[in-house]
C-alpha cells in the first residue's frame, strides 16, 4: 500500500454513467476490483473510494465517485491499491460479467485482461455501456441463468444488501454451486479502508463476517455460499 498524489484529468459521461480519468504514479493504479482512498481537500474528514475501470494513459479511469463533485485539475491524495481484487484465471475462456443492481463500472477493467487471454466475454446488465469494445457482448439480466451455464469464470458486482438476491438467483438457475472460479464484488461504505477498524464494510458470509475494505470487496463464491 502506496500514498501518493494524484490529479483529475477528465470528466466522462457515457450513457448515463460517470468516468473519471486520474493521472498518478503506476505503483497506486488499483488492479480490477481494487480500489484508492482518495481525499479531494474538500475538508470531508471521509476519503472516497475510486475503483479502476480502464486503463488510461498516466494513469487510469475510475468508476466516478457519487458523492464528489470533482472537475479537471483537481489534486487528490491517494492512498492504496487497497483490498483483494478479481482474480482472473488463466485457464478462462469464457467469461461472464454479471453487474446486478448498478452498472457494469467496476466489472469493465477485467473486459481487456480476458480478451487478451482469448477469451469470449458476455456482460449482463441491465444498462448498457456505450463505447464498449466489439468483441464484447451485452445480455439482459434476464439472460442470467443462460450465461451461468455458458461460462468458466464469472464476476460478479453486487450491493452489500442485496447479496441474499444474487444467492437465491444463482441457488435457483444453474450449476454454478459446484464452480470453483466465481468471484463477487461486494459493495459497501469503506470510510476507513481498513485503518481504523471501523466495521462498517461488515459482510455476512457463510457462518462468519468479514471486512470487505481489506479480505474483500471481491470474495470468492464458495466463501459466500
Ligand atoms: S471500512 Fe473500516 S473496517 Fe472496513
Amino acid at each position: 500500500m502506496q500514498t501518493g498524489t494524484g490529479q483529475v484529468l477528465e470528466l466522462i459521461l457515457e450513457d448515463g454513467d460517470r468516468y473519471v480519468r486520474i493521472s498518478c504514479s503506476p505503483h497506486l493504479i488499483p488492479a480490477p476490483g481494487q480500489y484508492l482512498l482518495a481525499n479531494d481537500g474538500s475538508g470531508s474528514p471521509l476519503a472516497i473510494p475510486v475503483f479502476y475501470s480502464d486503463s488510461a494513459p498516466q494513469g487510469f479511469i475510475a468508476a466516478a465517485p457519487a458523492t464528489a463533485d470533482w472537475s479537471p485539475g483537481l489534486l487528490l491524495h491517494l492512498r492504496g491499491p487497497l483490498g483483494r481484487g478479481f482474480s482472473l484465471p488463466l485457464a478462462a475462456r469464457r467469461v461472464g460479467l454479471v453487474a446486478l443492481d448498478d452498472a457494469p463500472v467496476r466489472l469493465r477493467g477485467l473486459i481487456r485482461p480476458a480478451l487478451k487471454q482469448d477469451a469470449a466475454v458476455v456482460l449482463v446488465s441491465n444498462t448498457t455501456p456505450e463505447d464498449l469494445l466489439d468483441d464484447v457482448e451485452v445480455q439482459p439480466l434476464s439472460s442470467l441463468s443462460d450465461v451461468l451455464e455458458w461460462a468458466d469464470y464469472v464476476a460478479f458486482d453486487v450491493a452489500r444488501e442485496n447479496l441474499q438476491e444474487l444467492r437465491e438467483r444463482v441457488r435457483n438457475r444453474s450449476r454454478l454451486a459446484a464452480r470453483t472460479d466465481a468471484q463477487v464484488l461486494i459493495r459497501t461504505g469503506i470510510p476507513c479502508g481498513g485503518i481504523a477498524d471501523c466495521g462498517v464494510c461488515a459482510v455476512t458470509l457463510k457462518s462468519d463476517w468479514k471486512l470487505a475494505c481489506k479480505e474483500g470487496p471481491v470474495f470468492h463464491w464458495r466463501e459466500l455460499d
